[in-house]
């Protein structure tokens, strides 16, 4: 496995490498979910980048870019066992120098739900996608379901600027009590943790509600609101019941629809979601 820096030795170790190339952008602190995408882009490609970068421009003013866990010689180890041909690890210099100005920016599908809530986020996202993608240059890149809108939104920009990479959606994995992986469950205290439960429960009353017949959003809507806020150390901060690729807010369930949500655990910000239909 090569590990890169700049861009130049990136490109070179790139053109090394000859068949079909899947990619897979993280910002390290690697678990399950990470190496599922690894997994996924080794069973359809000929070789496997990943990029390791913590994107300060997707972080807002007063969100966890300073303490976002990191610990790359743990990453490095996981992505050898996982069969990586070669990780880019930038560091912010690299990826903005001094007098970086530029930025990719997708419209509506991010003034709703993450995007409605953290304002700056997708822009940051888009913006060092497109960088990595550009420098990559990957047949396909990998993406969790677990972050539905960042998918979404990353999809929209690969067709509005004719990118030729095929982007594919993973499913979510989860902890054995349902609890979807991410860097940041290591934030939560272990009472928080246990109560952390409350997001997978609450999509999962509102997906046998569906089951059982019921179409209308808010209904759908109210039962997941109702069920975290039975759990005293949760907050909720929005709950949505929207179109799949629109994202635009639902009254009746017909076709493909997300309910995805946000959830305060304290200090930590939980997001999780359901496809259903
Ligand atoms: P990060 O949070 O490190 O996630 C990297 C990828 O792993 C994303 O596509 C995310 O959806 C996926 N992922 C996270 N948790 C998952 C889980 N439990 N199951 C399956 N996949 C999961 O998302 C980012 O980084 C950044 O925004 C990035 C795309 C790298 C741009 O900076």
């Amino acid at each position: 496995m090569k590990i890169v820096t700049s861009i130049h030795d990136l490109r070179t170790e790139r053109h090394l490498l000859s068949g079909s190339v899947g990619f897979v952008p993280t910002m390290g602190f690697l678990h399950a979910g990470h190496i599922s995408l690894v997994a996924a882009a080794r069973a359809e490609c000929d070789h496997v980048i990943v990029s390791i970068f913590v994107n300060p421009t997707q972080f807002g003013p007063n969100e966890d870019l300073a303490k976002y866990p990191r610990d790359l010689p743990r990453d490095l180890a996981l992505l050898e066992t996982a069969g990586v041909d070669l990780v880019w690890t930038p560091t912010v210099e690299v990826m903005y120098p001094t007098g970086f100005q530029t930025w990719v920016q997708v419209e509506a599908l991010t003034r709703r739900l993450e995007g409605e809530v953290r304002p700056t986020h997708f822009r940051g996202v888009t913006t060092v996608v497109a960088k990595l993608f550009h420098a990559v240059g990957p047949d396909k890149a990998y993406f969790g379901q677990k972050d539905a809108q960042q998918a979404a939104v990353v999809r929209r920009m690969t067709k509005d600027l004719d990118i030729p990479i095929e982007i594919v959606v993973c499913p979510t994995l989860r902890e054995p009590d349902g609890l979807a992986m991410s860097s940041r469950n290591m934030y939560l205290s272990p009472a928080e943790r246990q109560a952390a439960t409350i997001l997978f429960r609450a999509l999962s009353a509102a997906k046998s509600a569906y089951d059982s017949g019921e179409r209308i959003a808010e209904r759908l809507r109210a039962i997941v609101s109702s069920t975290v806020v039975s759990e005293s150390l949760a907050k909720l901060q929005y709950v949505s019941c929207a179109d799949y690729d629109s994202l635009e807010e639902l009254e009746t369930v017909r076709g493909k629809t997300l309910i995805s949500m946000a959830v305060f655990m304290g200090k930590t910000r939980l997001i999780d979601n359901f496809v259903i239909g």
